[in-house]
């Protein structure tokens, strides 16, 4: 494994991470769940990302997490980094979503119990909610901190103007935010536009989710969508409205440039978000140990030529990719 620092910080992160958004919930395999997550630490991925909300059902991917952790990495904590985060929907009612310090508190206390862990490593507010003011939901991560249940806090998802007020926030109470968590992949540049070089100024590390835009840039749905895929599945995020006959043109494209690479198309996805110096880290989804032992290979050929870069370029312009 490849480490990197985040941002101004002495804290390393693998530059694989592995999310446990999908594939890990109490309608997901268990077996399966372990052994990624056994292979995943024994590669050197360190870093494991979560939610109050992941599941289905929600707060199940934690609670998972939790049983193997005890039942089979018990002495490995310290060796880990372990995120989660609060603002996104837990329960229908008023306390259940938001970012507001009422739900930050308690939720962050939620996540603790499902997990068993005495501390996160970092915890993020999820997302801005467009009315919590963003000193309330900094100064609820600031708490955490200083009631020891997180070591470091995150932001997720800020539009610009309030990213940087968080960054402004959390710098004057000695509490820097130590990553900008973002959706960046080939078919999502806006970030990269728009948010990475506030969170570099600032010091913070950038840590980019749905790097294979949950599927589409893996080569998996040239030829229509196969049962038990995401876009397939009941529980799935990815719609299958989202599968595209432009995207999929466009995946079928890139797999070639690929391929000339000896790469796969997945692998080529997540060095490309890698390239970016302002990157830290990507967090992976899997939902098999073959796509995991697939993807970690990804750190065999990082580099690009400006040649591959530009082809790559005329492909992924197309705004019609961008979702
Ligand atoms: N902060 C936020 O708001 C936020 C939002 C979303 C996600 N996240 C974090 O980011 C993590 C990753 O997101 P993501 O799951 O959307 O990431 P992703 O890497 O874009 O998509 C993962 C999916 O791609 C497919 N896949 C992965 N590797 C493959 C391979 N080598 N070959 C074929 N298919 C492969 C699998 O789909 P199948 O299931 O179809 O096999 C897998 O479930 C999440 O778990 C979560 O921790 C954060």
């Amino acid at each position: 494994m490849l480490y990197s620092y985040c941002g101004h910080s002495g804290v390393q992160l693998p530059r694989l991470s592995l999310g446990l958004w999908h594939n890990f919930g109490s309608v997901d395999d268990f077996g399966v769940a372990t052994q990624m997550l056994l292979r995943a630490f024994d590669a050197g991925i360190c870093h494991f990302d979560l939610a109050n909300n992941y599941g289905p059902e929600p707060g199940s991917a934690e609670v998972n997490f939790g049983r193997i952790l005890r039942e089979q990495l018990a002495s490995h904590r310290d060796e880990m980094f372990v995120a989660s985060k609060a603002g996104h929907d837990m329960w229908p009612g008023v306390y259940g979503t938001g970012s507001s310090r009422k739900n930050i508190i308690a939720s962050c206390d939620q996540s603790l119990r499902r997990t068993g862990l005495d501390y996160f490593d970092i915890f993020y507010s999820h997302r801005y909610d467009g009315v919590t003011p963003v000193e309330e939901t900094m100064e609820a991560l600031i708490q955490l901190v200083h009631q020891g249940k997180a070591l470091y806090v995150g932001i997720s998802k800020y539009p610009p103007a309030e990213q940087a007020l968080a960054y402004k926030i959390l710098k004057e109470a000695h509490v820097p935010c130590l990553l900008s968590q973002y959706r960046c992949s080939l078919f999502d540049r806006k970030a990269q536009r728009q948010n990475f070089q506030l969170a570099a100024d600032s010091g913070s590390g950038v840590i980019c989710f749905s790097p294979l835009a949950q599927g589409l840039l893996t080569g998996k749905y040239l030829n229509g969508i196969p049962e038990g895929s995401r876009a397939a599945k009941q529980s799935g995020f990815l719609q299958k409205s989202q599968v595209t006959p432009e995207r999929v043109a466009a995946a079928r494209q890139l797999q070639q440039i690929a391929e000339a690479r000896g790469q796969s198309l997945a692998q080529m996805a997540l060095a490309w978000v890698l390239a970016d110096a302002r990157v830290t880290s990507v967090i992976i989804g899997t939902s098999s140990v073959a796509q995991l032992d697939n993807n970690l290979q990804t750190l065999d050929k990082l580099s690009f030529s400006t040649d591959e870069l530009q082809a790559i370029e005329a492909i992924v312009a197309d705004p019609a990719l961008s979702f």
